[in-house]
């Protein structure tokens, strides 16, 4: 019997992590990584991405395994109830339920998202892009796909949209099933098939060599110089130093209120340092090593050093839905390698989507009491009526405008909140405890100082440079057309409208317990 419970312990073990890496790893790794690295000094980029993940990263990853396991003891799967039990003020739950707004308003349009990889991957299938043969077409495509070149939505985005609601039935079917029954038993699968399919697109990718004598110069070491030749100088760019931090926190996942959601299902003896340190440690191995490999190499070798950087610099979008299906119109076996791109970006984003309904989701069933399965349909009505917006008025901002304030600025501020009410009102005495104890691995013990002084004064640093350098031209719409500011308004009273409804439903929750196991 002990050899049985050791095994289910290491696969519930297991679990978590593949859940967690689910979580971490998304469309960020694949898409926005190869761009920012490229674009803010190749190899150089790497110095301020090391540093701001120890110093930051994985600072905070340990500490949202912590609040979210102690808050698990508590049956509290939300962060509105965890931080209430750091800190026993009536503000404090309104501050915590910045991680149940930011994930959710995340959600609204990172769903939209992923389903295009969906249609994607069935139109590389198909073949249904094969021949449209410039990028300016193939902006067209994606365009006329998006239906943002046409008033007539309906007629215009029905494959989009068919996508989005075939991608919010899976997500939404995934999270009725539960952490263990759903979400664990899907990073179980997705997860090695990920890392699967991203191996042999790194192989077939390293394996371009010269696609076209006539330019020898297009080959895959100038690619990988591209991404990886590092430019010192620009270590001075303050702006290079931003872009790096912001790619921490987008691509592990931190202050979005998931991961303490996810760990507050731990046991009180369950790791949290290691557990915190695999998830980075899979999520780093899929974006630095296969993110960095796949699709700028891909492009450099076919489309030149010049091009590449047009590419880069007109974002992540033009990258994946542009450039690779060119390419992979010029290979053998095209149509299955743009299948298997385009599966690797929707395993990568249905996992983050999942993650990021859950902390809602633990908002009433903890709160509230309710089912999981009143909560899923109740969740998926509210996602379903608001991302309609962010559908329809994509080329109007709206989505642009959600993007910048949630899933830019409040992650970092919730991120600085959330370290202080760790490190100096809950105290690192006892948030040294709590990422300590039941710990595989010796946390070294300089982390106690840089948790509990080094992250909070560089959140402060990107959020006080954001603050000047971004946010004015954001907040008085400096080159949004006329025409869009009526959207872009709307955009920022949805925010505001969810912000209030939020606030009402965690002062209704306040000190209810979930059951937890
Ligand atoms: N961490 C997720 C990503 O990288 C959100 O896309």
């Amino acid at each position: 019997m002990p050899a049985i419970n050791k095994r289910e312990k290491w696969a519930s073990k297991i679990g978590l992590i593949l859940a967690l890496a689910g979580n971490a790893i998304g469309l960020g790794n694949f898409l926005r990584f190869p761009v920012q690295a490229a674009e803010n000094g190749g190899g150089a980029f790497m110095i301020p991405y090391f540093v701001a993940l120890i110093i930051m990263g994985i600072p905070l990853m340990w500490a949202e395994c912590a609040i979210g396991r102690m808050g698990g003891r508590y049956g509290q799967g939300h962060t509105a109830g965890m931080f209430e039990l750091m800190w026993r003020h009536p503000c404090s739950k309104y501050l915590g339920m910045l991680g149940i707004f930011i994930p959710f308003t995340i959600a609204l349009y990172y769903i939209y998202i992923t389903s295009w990889t969906l249609a994607y991957g069935y139109f590389s299938l198909t073949g249904d892009y094969f021949g449209v043969a410039t990028r300016e077409t193939m902006g067209a495509y994606l365009r006329g796909f998006q239906g943002v070149e046409s008033n007539q939505y309906f007629s215009s985005i029905s494959p989009s949209y068919l996508a989005y609601l075939t991608t919010l039935g899976m997500s939404l079917y995934i999270v009725y099933h539960g952490i263990s029954g759903g979400i664990e038993r899907l990073g179980k699968i997705a997860m090695p098939l990920l890392f699967l399919i991203g191996v042999a697109l790194a192989v077939r990718v390293l394996t371009f060599g010269t696609p076209d004598p006539n330019y020898p110069e297009n080959n895959v070491l100038n690619g990988l110089g591209f991404v990886w030749n590092p430019q010192p100088e620009r270590l001075t760019n303050p702006t290079i130093w931003l872009a790096a931090a912001g790619q921490i926190f987008f691509t592990l996942s931190v202050a979005t209120g998931a991961i303490p959601t996810y760990t507050s299902y731990m046991r009180e003896e369950d790791d949290v340092a290691l557990t915190g340190l695999s998830t980075a440690g899979l999520n780093e191995l899929a974006e630095v090593v296969l993110g960095g490999t796949i699709a700028i190499t891909a492009a450099v070798a076919f489309f030149g050093l010049a091009e590449t950087e047009e590419i880069a610099r007109r974002g992540a979008f033009d990258l994946g839905f542009q450039a690779l299906p060119m390419i992979f119109q010029k290979i053998p076996l095209g149509h299955l390698f743009g299948a298997l791109w385009f599966l690797l970006l929707f395993f990568a984003g249905v996992t983050s989507v999942v993650a990021l309904t859950q902390p809602v989701m633990a908002l009433f069933q903890d709160g509230f009491g309710w089912s999981r399965g009143k909560t899923t349909c109740v969740v998926l009505a509210a996602l379903f009526l608001l991302t309609q917006p962010v559908i329809f008025f994509l080329k109007h901002g709206f989505l642009d405008e959600l993007d910048f304030w949630v899933g830019s600025f409040a992650l970092v501020f919730f991120a600085l909140i959330e370290t202080i009410q760790f490190a100096w009102v809950f105290g690192m005495e006892r948030g040294w405890n709590e990422i300590t104890r039941g710990a595989a691995i010796s946390v070294p013990r300089p982390f106690y100082y840089v948790i509990k002084y080094v992250t909070p004064l560089f959140l402060l640093f990107i959020l006080a440079a954001w603050a000047v350098q971004d946010v004015p031209n954001k907040i008085f719409m400096v080159g949004v057309k006329p025409e869009d500011a009526p959207y872009v308004w709307g955009a920022r009273g949805m925010m505001i409208a969810l912000l209030l409804v939020f606030g009402f439903l965690v002062k209704i929750a306040s000190g209810k317990k979930g059951e937890r196991s």
